[in-house]
């Protein structure tokens, strides 16, 4: 179930796909990384391949049934086989949707992830959750399906905008909780290769000892509960919603300790969070509530598992009934208004 993981040049692409054991490639291609790439990327005409493309809308649009099965409809119309491989280039709203496609197609076939964003390459490239969204949430409707490739260019990074690199930092922020090794690493600036790779080993890691997020895996989820509801109710991004996320379990349910953690990973990434969306004005806090409830980590209708960590590297997952996420949300409501990343 393992994916092979390397990290590779932009120029090197062509030569992994040429390695892949099928002469049927199916490409999943962000539109914005298309049009910025597609000369350093020749793609359309590999020797010894047979190559469909499907050019994805950019970014989050793509994880909709419309185009699911558009991308389905186009690959069935072009003729393929159980052993064609599908690649998906783009950030990780992209992979999750190519990756979606790869598992339906004919009930499932290989595919690989070339990831283009901060975000893609430290998490959503890795792990193999794939999936679109419903109209009532994020991620709702989709599989586990395990890439065979991750193949990581940094160089990709030159051309991401700032506030997605922005949302990316929001996850190597969740990796410095959850991990000590990347914790010191920030914190003592390291460079940023070297903190991707550890924040993909780590990843790799937990998924390999529970792909179906039975258990360890749920630790991935830290900051995630809140941060999806203040993705979907405020339409931040995904790694910024994390980070407030993070910043409200922590002033809900911890010690300022590690509000103070916080604050140090986003000064020693020099990352400028800005004001909350809600600054001044009351938390959403019933539609937050009503939004928590869908989201797919409830594991009854009654309770949610909730990431704590108490001591960095040292995550943990604890169970709180409804009622009692609102109380407490409720009783932090007037420290919300003013609440801060930025120190
Ligand atoms: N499956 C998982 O384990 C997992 C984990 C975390 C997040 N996710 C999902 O990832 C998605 C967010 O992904 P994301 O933050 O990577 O962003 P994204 O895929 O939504 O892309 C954001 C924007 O950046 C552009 N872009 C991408 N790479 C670029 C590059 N190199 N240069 C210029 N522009 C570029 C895209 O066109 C898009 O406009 C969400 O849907 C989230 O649910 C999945």
């Amino acid at each position: 179930m393992n994916s092979n993981i390397e990290y590779c040049e932009i120029s090197d692409i062509v030569k992994k796909i040429k390695s892949i054991d099928s002469e049927l490639i199916l490409i999943v291609a962000d539109l914005n990384v298309w049009s910025e790439y597609s000369r350093a990327l020749p793609l359309l005409n590999i020797e010894g391949k047979k190559v469909l493309f499907w050019k994805a809308p950019d970014g989050e649009k793509v994880k909709d049934f419309t185009n699911l099965a558009s991308a389905l409809e186009f690959f069935i119309s072009k003729g393929i086989h159980r052993n064609a491989h599908l690649i998906s280039i783009g950030g990780g709203a992209t992979s999750d949707f190519a990756g979606l496609v790869a598992s339906m197609l004919l009930r499932g076939i290989e595919w690989s992830v070339i990831p283009t964003t901060l975000l893609s390459m430290v998490d959503a490239g890795v792990g193999g959750k794939v999936a679109i969204n419903s109209a009532h949430g994020k991620n709702l409707i989709g599989a586990f399906h395990h890439p065979s490739n991750i193949w990581i260019c940094p160089e990709f990074l030159e051309t991401l905008p700032a506030h997605e690199y922005l949302s990316g930092m929001g996850e190597m922020i969740k990796y410095g909780f959850l991990s000590k090794v990347i914790s010191d690493k920030i914190l003592a600036k390291k460079p940023l290769n070297e903190i991707i790779k550890d924040c993909v080993e780590y990843k790799k890691e937990i998924v390999s000892s529970d792909f179906k997020e039975q258990g360890l895996r749920k630790v991935l989820n830290f900051g995630h509960t809140i941060g999806h509801a203040i993705e979907k109710i405020y339409g931040l991004s995904h790694g910024v919603s994390v980070i407030w996320g993070i910043l409200l379990v922590t002033k809900v349910f911890q010690k300022n300790k590690m509000q103070d953690h916080l604050r140090a990973l986003s000064s020693a990434l020099e990352i400028t969070v800005g004001n909350s969306p809600w600054l001044n004005k009351s938390f959403l806090l019933e539609d937050v509530m009503i939004y928590i409830k869908k989201d797919k980590k409830v594991s009854s209708f009654e309770d949610i598992d909730l990431v704590l960590v108490e001591e960095i590297g040292k995550p943990i997952v604890k169970k709180f009934k409804f009622d009692e996420l609102n109380t407490k949300l409720n009783a932090a409501a007037d420290e919300l208004k003013t609440i801060s990343i930025d120190s």
